[in-house]
C-alpha cells in the first residue's frame, strides 16, 4: 500500500485536511500530524479531535514534538509517495522556506526537499503580505508545489461538498493520484 504522509496546520480550511484523510485513507497509509494550532483550528471549524481522526482505517498518528518518527528521516521518507500540508499556515510555510525546524511537520517537510520527495502546502491566508509571497516562492523554488486554497468555478459548483473537492482533488492532482473529486474541463 502506498504512503502519504499529511500534515495538518492552524490555517483555516481544516476541511481540506480532514476529506483529503478521508479520501487518501481509502487506498493509501496515511501517516497524520496535527500541529498544536491544527488541533485548534479541527476543533473550531469541524468539531473534531484528532483522537478520532487517528480511530480511522490506514491512518496512523504522530505527535509534532515527536522527531524521532519515521518521517523525520529521509530513509524512511523516501518510501512515501508525498508530503502534504492542508491547510499549511503561513508559520510552517515560513519554516519551510527558511529550513527551519523545530517541530516534525517542519522537519519532514525539509527532509522532502532535500530528498526530492514530492511536497504539497496547500497555503491559506487573505490577504497575502510580502513576506508571505517571498515566502512562498523560497518554498516553491526549493521544490515545494505551491497550492492556494482556492477552488474553480468552471465545474459550477452548487455544495459546499463540491468546493472542498475541487480543492482536494488538485492536491492528488500535484502527486499524480487518481480520483473522481470533480470534473475536468471538456472544451
Ligand atoms: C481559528 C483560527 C484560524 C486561523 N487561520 C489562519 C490562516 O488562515 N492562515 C494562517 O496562516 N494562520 C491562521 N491562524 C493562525 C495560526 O494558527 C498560527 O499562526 C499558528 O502559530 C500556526 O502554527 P502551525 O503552523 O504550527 O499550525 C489561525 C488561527 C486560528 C485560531
Amino acid at each position: 500500500m502506498n504512503k502519504v504522509l499529511l500534515c495538518i496546520t492552524g490555517a483555516s480550511g481544516a476541511i481540506y485536511g480532514y476529506r483529503l484523510l478521508e479520501v487518501l485513507s481509502k487506498e493509501h497509509r496515511v501517516d497524520l500530524v496535527v500541529s498544536d494550532s491544527g488541533r485548534i483550528v479541527l476543533r473550531e471549524e469541524l468539531s473534531k479531535d484528532v483522537s478520532a481522526l487517528a480511530q480511522m482505517e490506514n491512518v496512523s498518528v504522530y505527535e509534532n514534538r515527536d522527531l524521532t518518527a519515521p518521517v523525520a528521516s529521509g530513509s524512511r521518507l523516501i518510501e512515501y509517495r508525498g508530503v502534504i500540508v492542508a491547510p499549511c499556515s503561513m508559520s510552517t510555510l515560513a519554516s519551510v522556506a527558511k529550513g527551519i525546524n523545530d517541530n516534525l511537520i517542519h522537519r519532514a517537510c525539509e527532509v522532502a526537499l532535500k530528498e526530492r520527495v514530492p511536497l504539497v502546502l496547500l497555503v491559506r491566508e487573505m490577504p497575502y503580505s510580502k513576506v508571505h509571497i517571498s515566502n512562498m516562492l523560497e518554498a516553491q523554488e526549493a521544490g515545494a508545489v505551491i497550492m492556494p486554497a482556492s477552488p474553480g468555478f468552471y465545474h459550477r459548483p452548487s455544495t459546499l461538498q463540491e468546493l472542498v473537492d475541487f480543492v482536494v482533488g488538485k492536491v492528488l492532482d500535484a502527486l499524480r493520484i487518481e480520483h473522481g473529486l470533480y470534473r475536468r474541463w471538456k472544451a
